[in-house]
Order: C-alpha cells, then structure tokens, then sequence
C-alpha cells in the first residue's frame, strides 16, 4: 500500500488527526488534494505566512478578528469548519512544543473522531508529545519509488522535446540505471537534478545524480559518503576473514537473489586496537565495488529527546534509499554504550535507539550490509552479539609472525620501496606482539631517520626503530588476554595462527 492509499483509507475511516512525516510539501498536498477530490472533501491549507486558504466558512458565531497567535487561529478554524473538510498544516512541528496547542489538539481528536473531517498536520521529522500519541495517526510518506521516477524522468523528456542540443535517448539500461541513481531524493530534488543534467552534459548523466546523492548524504549529518580508498590487497593477514568476504562478493545482484541466496546482513569485527579492523572495512566497499556509508554512531544522540530516535531512523532511511551498500558503524561500542546497563542518565534515549538498530539489523530486507567495528567488547551490549543480527562475528588479534611479514611487506611496497633490499622475515621476528598500526609506525619513524640522515631507508633504521618502540601489548597484555578468552568461544578468528 503505498501513502496516497494509506491517507485514503485513514480520511475514510474518519481517523481525527494524521501526521504525515516527509520533505516533499509539494508532493503531499498534490496527493492529498487528489484523495480529497476522490472524497468530495474540500482541503485547506495552512501555513503560518498564508493564513487559511481556502478561507473557512465558521458555522458558528460571528466572523471577529481575533488576537489569537496564527497557529492557535489555525486550530480554531478547524474547530468551527463543517463537514467533509481536510486540513493540512504545514510546518506545524514547532508549535506543538506548546501547552496550549496541545490541549487544543487533543480537543479536537475528540471533536472530530467520527466525522467527515480531518487534520493533517506535515513535517520532516517526528516530534511528537507524549500526550498526543494516542490521538494521532503518523503516516510516512516514502520518497518517490521508481515508477514515479520513470514518469518524471518521462515529463522531463517530454518538456524538452524538440530542443536539438539535447540528447534525451536512453536505452533501456542506463534507463534503470538512472532511475535507480535517483531514488532516495525528494521530487523536487529528481526534478532539478535531472534538469541540471541536461544544462550541463546535454544529456542524462548518471554521475551528476549520484552527486547530488552525495549532498544529501552530507546534509542529513548523520552518514559520510566514503570513497573507496583500500584495496583487499593493503590488509596483511586476516585470510579466513578475507576468504568469507571473497565468497559474498557477489551475492549482492540479481542472479544471487534469483538462485536463492538472501542479501548478507552484516559483520562484526572484534578485536585489538591497531591490527586493521577499520583498514579491511574500507577494503571491503572497494573489493565488492558498493558504495560505503559511515554511520556516525555518537552523532545519532542528538540533544533533544526524541530527536535521537528520528536520527536513527532517518540513516537507516538514508542507507537503505542507496541500497545495495555498505553501512559502516567504526567503534560501534562508543556510541552504543549503556544501552543495556544500568545508565539511566538519558533517561531510556539511548536504550530506545539502540532498540531501532536492533530490530532494524534483525527485520531488514535491503541490501545494506553493516559492517561494525569493536575494540572494546564489555562495552558492548549483549542484545547486539545474538543470532540473526550478524553473519558472523570476527576476532581481530594480533598479527602472527606471517601476517607481520606481510604487514611490513605492503607498508614498504606502498612508499616505494623494494622488497629485494630488506629482510622482512627477521623484522617479523623481531616485532612480536606489535599491532598493524605500530608496525606501519616503525617503517614511519625509520624514514625519518633515514631523511635526516641524507640516505635512503635500509635495514638497519628499520631494526633500530623497532627496538626502540615498547608495544602497546605489553601494557595491555591482561586487557588483551582477556579479549581473547572471551572471544575464543563467541567468535571466528579472522586468521589462523600457528603461535608465533
Ligand atoms: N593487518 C594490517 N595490514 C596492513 N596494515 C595494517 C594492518 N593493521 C593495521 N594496519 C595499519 O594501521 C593503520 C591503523 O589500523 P586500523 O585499521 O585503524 O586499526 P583498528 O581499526 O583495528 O584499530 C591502518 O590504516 C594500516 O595502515
Ligand atoms: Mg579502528
């Protein structure tokens, strides 16, 4: 059922008051004004510079100015209108942190539950009292799908017809292409963007919709386009990790779906700090070519009560409208921290936006595919490690002595310099217990040496770098055994180690 039906059946049904959440003001009204036509209702719009429009005719008393504040005007208008009558109030939101209109609203659900008259009340995003809850309907109004798309991109067509400086063919793939690029933006949004393509490439150009993707993604605040910046190939070690990725690397399209296989749900990456669990997410957008989104797990929390649950929601809208991608949530445990404990400072906030993403994680259908990283797991709820949120949970621990080989082997590779001149298998040897990161900050801390020193880096600087540095390990070694007790039975390793 798509919202037009949805309002339908509600106006119908007599239903007192509706909230619809969305963007598209325009897109709304035209579909309301369309049910209200159906209905044989007349609908009036309200916004705080129009006034009413059109006017109401009162049904009682006589027509005085009032003093009364607009939107206070407004639900006194609705209160005197006769039937077979549909309000739509919009950029209402704000008035409803008020006392008054709230009990004004709440009178009116009483007013008018079981006559032909409705209050429609529309905004970007839900902000609703308590107290009112029980009186109204909320209504989400999905962005335009993609037979709406297709009918605009035909209109634009159409508009442009006969102008020889564009070329508006399609065939019927970058068709869909196109039209799939589009979705997630409002109307107003496919509208322009196809326009502006036009202006500038002189034809429909799928770069330029995905770029006014990215603005939106940017805009929302919440999630970060993140180019694909890493290859499989710049992450030592991890081969069972690698070898479960490698195997889902299709299973995204169309022929996975047509042979049976559901869309992979997501990952956890647990483990110790530095050895590459954020690397190998980057690394996976680029190997399974998906677009990446990073979730800003802290910046979900937004100070208003309520706000932070709409955040939630709206990423997980935001993500899904660019499906199939990649949902990146890096240190999930820092956002979601306290979910489950004993912290009531937020006064549940937090417990209820975790809940979304739990249920979310468990119920999604579209193809996004979550990739969350952990440091620390006794900051991690529970809730979160049980079946059926994610394919598997990996444990990242520190690289063995093949994997450092290897580390320092990619590292050397990617600041140019050749393999042939040092021994890789001795600086593994001499670097147990160092993590990834510290051994990308030996070879650092070696070129230096060797750049001051006027020469270039040889094996020497490398060994003296390494001796010098204590690793991170050795302070954490209780930390990190610990870890691995605990992730011994919870978890897969992401590679096999041999002991060294
Ligand atoms: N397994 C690895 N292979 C190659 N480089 C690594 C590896 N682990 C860490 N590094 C280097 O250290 C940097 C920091 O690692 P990061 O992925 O942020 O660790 P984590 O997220 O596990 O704390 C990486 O960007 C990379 O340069
Ligand atoms: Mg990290």
């Amino acid at each position: 059922m798509n919202a037009a039906q949805e309002i339908e059946i509600l106006i119908r049904a007599k239903y007192p008051i509706l909230y619809i959440v969305s963007w598209e003001e325009s897109r709304v009204e035209s579909t309301l004004q369309n049910v209200c036509k159906g209905l044989n209702r007349t609908l009036h719009t309200w916004s705080i510079t129009q006034g009413m429009r059109p006017a109401v005719n009162r049904t009682s008393g006589p027509v005085k100015p009032t003093s009364l504040p607009g939107e206070l005007e407004a639900l006194a208008l609705v209160h005197e209108s006769s039937d077979f009558t549909v309000f739509l109030l919009k950029d209402f939101h704000p008035y409803m942190r008020d006392n008054r209109v709230v009990r004004l609203l709440r009178d009116l659900a009483l007013r008018l539950r079981g006559k032909a008259q409705t209050l429609v009340i529309m905004g970007p995003s839900l902000s609703l009292p308590t107290d009112l809850e029980k009186d109204v309907t909320v209504v989400d109004f999905a962005l335009p799908e993609s037979g709406e798309i297709e009918k605009k991109l035909d209109e634009v067509i159409e508009a442009v017809k006969g102008n020889p400086n564009v070329d508006t063919k399609l065939d019927p793939h970058t068709r869909e292409v196109i039209v799939k690029s589009a979705q997630g933006l409002t109307m107003d949004e496919i509208e322009s963007v196809f326009a502006r393509s036009l202006v500038e490439k002189k034809k429909f150009d799928v770069e330029i919709v995905l770029e006014e993707k990215k603005q939106i993604i940017r805009k929302s605040g919440l999630l970060e386009y993140y180019p694909a910046q890493n290859q499989m190939s710049d992450v030592g070690g991890m081969e069972l990790l690698k070898e479960w990725l490698e195997k889902r690397t299709n299973s995204f399209t169309d022929k996975a779906r047509e042979f049976g296989i559901p869309a992979p749900k997501g990952v956890l990456i647990l483990g110790v700090q530095g050895c590459g669990k954020s690397l190998i997410a980057k690394a996976i957008a680029a190997h399974w070519a998906l677009p990446m989104l990073k979730l800003d797990v802290g910046r979900i929390f937004g100070s208003l009560v309520g706000q932070s649950e709409e955040n939630i929601r709206k990423a997980i809208k935001v993500a899904e409208s660019v499906a199939p991608c990649i949902l990146w949530a890096d240190e999930i445990e820092k956002g979601f921290a306290g979910a489950s404990g004993a912290s009531v400072s937020d006064s549940g906030t937090t417990a209820r936006v975790f809940a979304t993403f739990l249920t979310w994680m468990q119920e999604k259908t579209a193809p996004v595919f979550l990739i969350a990283t952990a440091n620390n797991v006794s900051q991690l709820p529970p809730e979160m490690l049980r079946k059926g949120r994610f394919d598997e949970i990996f444990f990242v621990d520190l690289p063995d002595k093949a994997e450092r080989k290897q580390i320092f082997e990619i590292h050397l590779k990617k600041r140019g310099r050749d393999l042939k001149k040092f021994k890789t298998e001795a600086l593994a040897k001499l670097t147990e217990g160092f993590s990834g990161a510290e051994i990308e900050q030996v070879i650092v801390g070696a070129l230096y040496v060797a750049f001051d020193a006027g020469r270039d880096l040889n094996q020497k600087d490398l060994v003296a770098e390494a001796e010098a540095v204590v690793p991170l390990s050795v302070m954490m070694r209780e930390d990190i055994q610990e870890l691995r007790e605990w992730a011994s039975i919870r978890t897969r390793p992401a590679s096999v180690h041999d002991g060294d």
